[in-house]
């Protein structure tokens, strides 16, 4: 019995030290010492022991015992500390390492453009207006002189909302012109840049929704005059100076007189080429003197107020400013395109 005690001993002992992880280890424990263990069994033949040599091996499993139970303590805790120490060296965190960088976006050529427009106008003492791009008809048409009947209310050309055509997407950023002229006082100057929606195909220049800026000014004593200082001045600062810009006779319901302004074509300097479709010149805006039935309409004296209008097409001023050949690339976000300004 004196050998086998000291077997279990040796043979525990070193099974401990081979021992990998706690599992290994919880697995000598029962081998040796659980209900079922090498040293419980021997423990059990005790009863069968002389008196006299029931003490000195009682003793000697005791020995045993604390011997196996201190080792098991001393291998779980080394394994636990090694553990630590593995955990502490893998999820070590250097903050000194600089980060990276996520990739940084930029403005949308379209929002470069706009910010542009809006910074010139802003400049020139001009407030920004906004409004709803689901409008009522009576604002996109019935308010800004044109009855029900007129052909630019026509079905094929408007995306309507409602069976009575009664709401719509705003056709043009004159609907504005009312909404700031009911709202506030003269002297008014505002500009109101934002989308609006046309039934068009699409095409190298056509979108069935792009973006204008409305600009409104009303005050005493603002003539013709007026208008085309403000545009010249628009143009010069957009294109630089001594731009030469034209003003054609044109009509809009809303304003009386009426005109569209273009500039000297850029590609060939007014010879004709295939930028400006061999004309010389390119449509930049309408504009005009504000009819006055619109500013009656909202409340304003005709006898003592006057003012005039514009809309510019903002894509277009993009795409030569980014000198962009097909507007669809504008709206189809691919990032090979967009990434290039
Ligand atoms: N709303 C007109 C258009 O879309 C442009 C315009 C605005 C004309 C203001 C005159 C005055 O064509």
């Amino acid at each position: 019995m004196k050998r086998k005690l000291e077997d279990i001993r040796r043979e525990a002992i070193s099974e401990l030290n081979a021992a990998a992880d706690t599992q290994s280890v919880e697995g000598v424990r029962i081998k040796y010492l659980g209900k079922k263990g090498a040293l419980t069994a021997v423990l059990k033949q005790m009863g069968t022991l002389s008196d006299e040599e029931r003490p000195v091996m009682g003793q000697l499993a005791n020995e045993v015992r604390e011997a196996l139970t201190a080792a098991l303590a001393k291998r779980q805790s080394e394994l636990e500390a090694e553990l630590l120490e593995a955990r502490l060296a893998s999820e070590t965190l250097d903050v000194t390492i600089p980060g990276r960088r996520p990739p940084l976006g930029h403005k949308h050529p379209m929002t470069i453009a706009l910010d542009e427009l809006k910074d010139i106008f802003i400049g020139m003492g001009f407030a920004i207006a906004d409004g709803p791009e689901i409008e009522l008809a009576s604002y996109n048409f019935t308010k800004l002189n044109t009855a029900e009947g007129h052909p630019a209310r026509e079905w094929g050309d408007t995306f309507y909302m409602t069976e009575d055509s009664s709401v719509l997407l705003r056709t043009q950023t004159s609907p504005m012109q009312i909404r700031v002229m009911e709202e506030q006082t003269p002297p008014i100057r505002i500009i109101a840049p934002g989308r609006v929606y046309r039934k068009d195909e699409v095409d190298a220049t056509h979108s069935p929704m792009f973006h204008q800026v409305e600009g409104l000014v009303v005050d005493k004593g603002i003539t013709m005059a007026d208008l085309k200082g403000t545009l010249n001045q628009f143009v010069e600062q957009l294109y630089g100076k001594g731009t030469k810009t034209r003003f054609r006779p044109h009509h809009f319901p809303f304003t009386e007189p009426s005109c569209e302004v273009d500039v000297l074509c850029h590609g060939c300097g007014g010879a004709g080429c295939r930028i400006c479709k061999d004309e010389g010149w390119i449509e930049l805006l309408g504009a005009g003197m504000v009819h006055p039935k619109v500013l009656s309409g909202c409340g304003i004296d005709t006898e003592v107020y006057s003012g005039f209008a514009f809309g510019i097409g903002v894509e277009r001023m993009a795409m030569r400013r980014f000198d962009i050949t097909d507007l669809r690339l504008i709206f189809e976000n691919d990032m090979r395109f967009l990434a290039q300004f």
